[in-house]
């Protein structure tokens, strides 16, 4: 073995694969004796060891609270109370050292309003490697477990998936995506993983993220901004209370939810359930102007606005939402730009 091969495989050791911790102070100092002997760049260790490969380490793995304040303030609009809900929540899992289950989201609201786009941030915020990490599972029902049929296939793999996961980190992430469209056997079969166990099979899921974005609760959520909105009420005004009853009731009582057979919300596993509003004309030009400053373009408040009069609003008559939210503005800017 080349002596730059041998370095990298025993900063691996060192890194990845816990040999640090496990063997003895003598045999580390022994190792990296030998790695600096053979190569003698041993005094960047540090950098090396933060640039060679991603671990599950603190180098890797650390919430960036800050950051994911910042993001949520200048990245995600119309939102308020998801934002404060998702920043307290993930705050609040990420500072606890010894948290007693998983955290689980469950992000509700109609399309193009921001869930996916909040699930990517929470990642970037605590994995270096953000949504490119090995460490961030994301399952698209359609595309993941697309036929029915199959449900005991999807489930022992899903299973064995999670738990192979989250054994080897266990400051894990799953974002399932499209949970209306998922089979409710499926879901039931990842339960265990999500309440309140010390450990399951010698493995703890403690630490673990998992977040459910559906658009199941859409409907009673736009309910409510529309009413607010006929009110001639500010939309800041709206509070979780006054979307809980909508929330919940489309949740218990629509079968295509993929909540309704399942016992999460009975057994209280899902820690908080988070209401997406739907987006009007001044947040779709936010997105606009938001999305031409990430590509290093002068913001423009003309094109901002012909972008946003030119997309669909609904109700028919009043025109009040975006019906695509800002889902289509990073494709459309080009066409104005
Ligand atoms: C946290 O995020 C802020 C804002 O994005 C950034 O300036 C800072 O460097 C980040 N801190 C770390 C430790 O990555
Ligand atoms: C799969 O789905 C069918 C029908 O939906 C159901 O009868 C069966 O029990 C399910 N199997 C598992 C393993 O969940
Ligand atoms: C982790 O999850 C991915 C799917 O995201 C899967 O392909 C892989 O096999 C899993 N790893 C283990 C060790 O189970």
């Amino acid at each position: 073995m080349k002596p730059k091969k041998l370095h990298l495989l025993l900063l691996w050791m060192l890194c990845c694969s816990g040999v640090a911790e496990a063997i003895e102070p003598i045999s580390t100092t022994l190792a990296v004796g030998v790695a600096a002997a053979l190569t003698g760049f041993l005094a960047s260790y540090p950098n090396i060891l933060y640039y060679f490969h991603e671990c599950c380490r603190p180098e890797w793995i650390s919430f960036n609270r800050t950051g994911l304040e910042a993001d949520l303030q200048s990245k995600l609009f119309g939102q308020h109370i998801a934002s404060r809900i998702i920043l307290k929540a993930v705050n609040g899992f990420m500072s606890n050292d010894n948290p007693k289950k998983p955290l689980v989201l469950s992000l509700h609201g109609w399309t193009g309003t921001g869930k996916n786009f909040v699930s990517k941030m929470i990642a970037e915020n605590i994995y270096k490697e953000g949504m490119d990490s090995k460490f961030v599972h994301i399952f698209t029902s359609t595309l993941h477990f697309p036929h029915p049929s199959q449900n005991a296939t999807y489930k022992a793999q899903l299973q064995q998936w999670i738990r192979g996961n989250v054994s080897s980190c266990e400051r894990s992430m799953f974002i399932f995506d499209e949970m209306d469209k998922m089979h409710p056997g499926l879901l039931d079969s990842i339960k265990p993983y999500l309440d309140y166990y010390d450990k399951l099979d010698g493995v703890s899921y403690r630490k673990s993220i998992f977040i459910f974005l559906s658009n199941a609760g859409g409907e009673g959520i736009i309910q409510t901004a529309l009413d607010f909105w006929k009110g001639g009420r500010d939309r800041e005004e709206i509070e979780l209370k006054d979307l809980e009853t909508a929330l919940s009731l489309s949740v218990f009582n629509n079968d295509k939810s993929g909540f309704f057979h399942t016992s999460l919300i009975d057994k209280n596993l899902v820690d908080f359930f988070v209401p997406f509003l739907p987006l009007q004309y001044e947040h779709v030009v936010q997105c606009a102007m938001a999305e031409m400053k990430a590509r290093d373009l002068e913001p423009d408040r003309d094109v901002a606005d012909k972008l946003a009069r030119d997309l669909v609003y609904f109700p028919k008559s009043e025109r009040v939402f975006s019906v695509k939210g800002c889902k289509t503005i990073e494709s459309k800017l080009d066409y104005y730009t």
